[in-house]
């Protein structure tokens, strides 16, 4: 008997590169989840059509003009309509409400490009070659109320060269970002994460 996949959506606002490496992941025949929905808060996002292209549902909802607590309350209904249990923050650029995050506080998780707690935030990787750090990354954790700054799942570290510029920063940290999400996903679907206060214990 095959067992029944974790529904899983991911959220996205843009490229969607890390959406296609969850993708891909997902389609080995013993993974426990499936990306069951791509949620886009832009209709100019690429990542819809990498989901597309891939079968997989896709859903837009606005987001521009729209009061926060209106627009989570939108994307809760779907989510929850659709059978969503987990969702995988991918490049989504819209903060949520508080009572949001608590909702879903345990089953979302997101990936932030360094190595937190330090660079929370945007524009990442020209402040981290500002800093003078030798060494960046990237980051998968629980979702909570403040931004960049829920349990760390996972991290991989990347050198920063001397020559390094925000842009080769970025690329070199993105090649590790597809390598680290699917692993992440793969452990929370697997139901083999402990949340301990701020930290996480991974189950064997
Ligand atoms: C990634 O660098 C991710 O760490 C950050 O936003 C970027 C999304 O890239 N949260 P993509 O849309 O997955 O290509």
């Amino acid at each position: 008997m095959t067992a029944v996949k974790r529904a899983v959506a991911v959220l996205i606002s843009g490229r969607g590169t890390n959406l296609r490496a969850l993708i891909e992941s997902t389609l080995a025949a013993d993974h426990p989840a499936r990306i069951a929905l791509v949620l886009s808060n832009k209709a100019e996002a690429e990542g819809l059509e990498i989901a597309k292209a891939a079968g997989i549902e896709t859903a837009l909802i606005e987001s521009r003009g729209k009061e926060r607590a209106v627009f989570d309350a939108e994307m809760d209904a779907l989510l929850k309509a659709k059978g969503i249990e987990y969702i995988c923050l991918a490049g989504f650029m819209r903060l949520l409400t508080t009572e949001f995050v608590q909702a879903w506080y345990g089953r979302m998780i997101n990936i932030h490009p360094s190595l937190l707690p330090a660079f929370r935030g945007t524009d990442v990787h020209a402040r981290v070659i500002e800093s003078g750090a030798r060494f960046s990354g990237c980051t998968v954790h629980f979702v909570s109320p403040e931004v960049d700054a829920g349990p760390i799942i996972l991290q991989a570290a990347v050198p920063v060269p001397q020559d390094a510029t925000a842009e080769s920063l970025a690329a070199a940290v993105l090649e590790q970002e597809h390598a680290l999400y699917p692993q992440a996903l793969r452990l929370l679907t697997e139901g083999r994460l402990v949340i301990e206060g701020q930290r996480v214990r991974v189950k064997n």
